[in-house]
């Protein structure tokens, strides 16, 4: 069964607090997602799976433990790609395959623009990259594809999640977990995030309009 984890801790508040704020510009907005990223990604990694891997340290033999899974990232295009790099950090040796999707913006549904996922067998565990979940349309539609391509442990990393939109993947998907800093009540008549933040991609990538 799925989990449903919002973190709640003074750095989350603090930062998202700057995240929010309309005044913030593009160039800080990045780092305050790239900072959320690392406090989540805590969370995410928490229950990956390890392996005995013996070592020598300089002074004596230990039995250490390393990541024993193959772990694929994956962005959706294009506020995803804000997502990746402090999770790469963390997780040098994961994969990053990338899902093209924008959001139609008279119907709100998703449209996939790209997808090139190899046919040599899906990883262990993808971990779907997006800042915001609103409808949960786009989310839907990356966890129908990673099932497709056989992934078996799917999560959901978003920063800002709708309570719609949670509840729509959920319901759909009730063996998916999410991981989210914060959870907004509604959506408004644009099925926009309500209090939200805007739009991600457009203040990561400095194109607002
Ligand atoms: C935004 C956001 C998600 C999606 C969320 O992307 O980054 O991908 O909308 O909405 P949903 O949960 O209702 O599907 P957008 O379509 O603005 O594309 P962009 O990342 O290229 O800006």
């Amino acid at each position: 069964m799925g989990q449903l984890i919002v973190l709640q801790h003074p750095l989350v508040d603090h930062h998202l607090s700057i995240l929010r704020a309309k005044e913030t510009p593009p160039p800080l907005f990045r780092q305050q997602i790239e900072r959320l990223s690392m406090l989540l990604a805590y969370k995410v990694t928490e229950s990956l799976p390890t392996a005995d891997f013996p070592i020598q340290t300089p002074v004596a033999p230990l039995t250490t433990q390393r990541l024993a899974a193959r772990i694929a990232l994956v962005p959706i295009l294009r506020a995803g790609l804000g997502l990746v790099d402090p999770l790469l950090n963390l997780l040098p040796d994961a994969e990053v395959w990338h899902l093209g999707m924008y959001r139609d913006e008279a119907t709100a549904k998703p449209v996939e623009y790209y997808c090139k996922l190899p046919d040599d067998g899906a990883t262990d565990i993808a971990i779907v990259l997006d800042p915001m979940l609103a409808t949960g349309g786009s989310t839907r539609m990356a966890i129908t594809t990673l099932k497709k391509w056989g992934v078996q442990d799917i999560r959901v990393f978003s920063v800002i999640a709708a309570q719609p939109g949670i509840d729509a993947v959920r319901s759909e998907f009730p063996d998916v977990s999410i991981y989210v800093c914060t959870v907004d009540p509604e959506l408004n008549s644009h099925k926009f995030i309500v209090p939200g933040l805007g739009d991600a991609g457009d203040r990561i990538f400095n194109t607002q309009r």
